[in-house]
């Protein structure tokens, strides 16, 4: 009686809690508040993408809107163009990096009520400015989200530019070993969380699992000498790429040549594991290099140990039409790269062999 009343703090059912996914939680409150001086709490849950719907069915209503860059997750972009629109909330899909549209668009319309933030974004590696947009945000009164995935809290910390909410997908670098799906909800007001939020995560039962949450506990473990080891092979990697015949673009905000670069070196420690590249060939060009990798692996996920690529137009993207693709900048022959941790020369070899000049 004296835990349902909440009298007692303690553990009574595992969708609502469990000690060892408390710990999980706290670790990453502790990682993205470091050096901070401010308290937030999270929630855990079964893959980002619950967390991502633990948000938005959390904190929007009918007939309220959502401002959102154009390169978003797919996961992200279908949920709030698919699935949202039938319980009244809409998406507002912009060029967030563009301040002054971003500005003109909260202005004219009352009924927009949040900002969804990637950055870098999936699978471009845009990177839209945390401190303007939020303090943009925050003068209309809007809720901020960030979701925080591709760099971790080493690299980034999005409550720094005073965001209400972030996200991972601990699927990723969180875990950095591919060996769980999960996913983390953090918000700064502190009631909200324990109230609101924890009975919509409750409910829609998109709880995260004892053994999955260790699993995290494990990899967390190593994240700042991944996350380091990752950056530097990366760097590495669009040095490489850059100089090669075969490749038209390197998308890598660590490179002076990115639209990002400084945006990227103003909010970011380093600028990330992932880049994408562009095959001079097109589509069967990236057919044949995917094909032709040895070490590397061909596959959609990223932030492992193990260097992963994708090619959209044959994979993720394959039954979008053309022009739709373009539109979130991707072309038949992007090759999206999450730089691993092995030997460098491991990597440069079978990239090197798998291209053709
Ligand atoms: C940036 C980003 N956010 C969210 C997600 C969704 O995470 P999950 O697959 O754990 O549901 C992904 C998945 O790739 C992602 O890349």
């Amino acid at each position: 009686m004296r835990r349902f009343s909440g009298e007692e703090e303690g553990y009574i059912y595992s969708r609502w809690g469990n000690p060892t996914i408390f710990e999980a939680e706290q670790k990453i409150a502790a990682l993205e508040t470091f050096g901070l001086g401010i308290e937030v709490k999270g929630i855990l849950h079964a893959s980002g993408m619950a967390a991502i719907s633990t948000l938005m069915l959390g904190t929007l209503k009918p007939g309220d809107k959502i401002i959102t860059h154009f390169s978003l997750y797919g996961g992200t972009d279908e949920l709030v163009t698919k699935i949202l629109p039938s319980f009244g909330i809409t998406a507002i899909i912009t060029d967030l990096r563009d301040l002054n549209k971003a500005e003109a668009l909260i202005k004219g319309d009352k009924a927009i009520k949040m900002m969804y933030l990637e950055t870098p974004a999936n699978p471009t590696i845009q990177c839209v400015d945390l401190e303007e947009l939020s303090r943009l945000a925050k003068q209309h009164n809007l809720i901020v989200a960030c979701d925080n995935t591709f760099a971790t809290p080493y690299l980034q910390q999005p409550f720094r530019y005073n965001v209400d909410f972030i996200i991972h997908s601990t699927t990723k670098f969180l875990n950095g070993h591919g060996t769980a799906i999960g996913g983390i909800l953090l918000g700064n007001d502190i009631e909200l969380m324990k109230n609101k939020m924890t009975k919509v995560h409750r409910l829609l039962g998109g709880n995260s699992n004892p053994f999955d949450a260790f699993l995290l506990i494990q990899g967390i473990k190593t994240l700042e000498v991944r996350m380091e080891r990752h950056c530097h092979n990366a760097m590495e990697v669009a040095g490489f790429l850059e100089e090669h015949s075969a490749v038209a673009k390197v998308n890598y905000t660590g490179l002076a040549s990115h639209p990002d670069h400084y945006i990227s070196i103003k909010q970011m420690r380093h600028p990330g594991a992932m880049l994408s590249f562009e095959l001079k060939g097109g589509i069967q060009a990236g057919i044949d290099f995917m094909n032709r990798l040895k070490m590397c692996v061909r596959t959609v996920s990223l932030g492992t140990c193990d260097t992963l690529l994708s090619h959209p137009a044959s994979m993720t993207h394959y039954s979008i039409p053309k022009e739709e693709k373009e539109k979130y900048g991707i072309t038949d022959g992007l090759i999206r790269v999450n730089v691993g941790i092995e030997n460098i020369q491991d990597i440069i070899t079978d990239l090197e062999q798998a291209l053709v000049r």
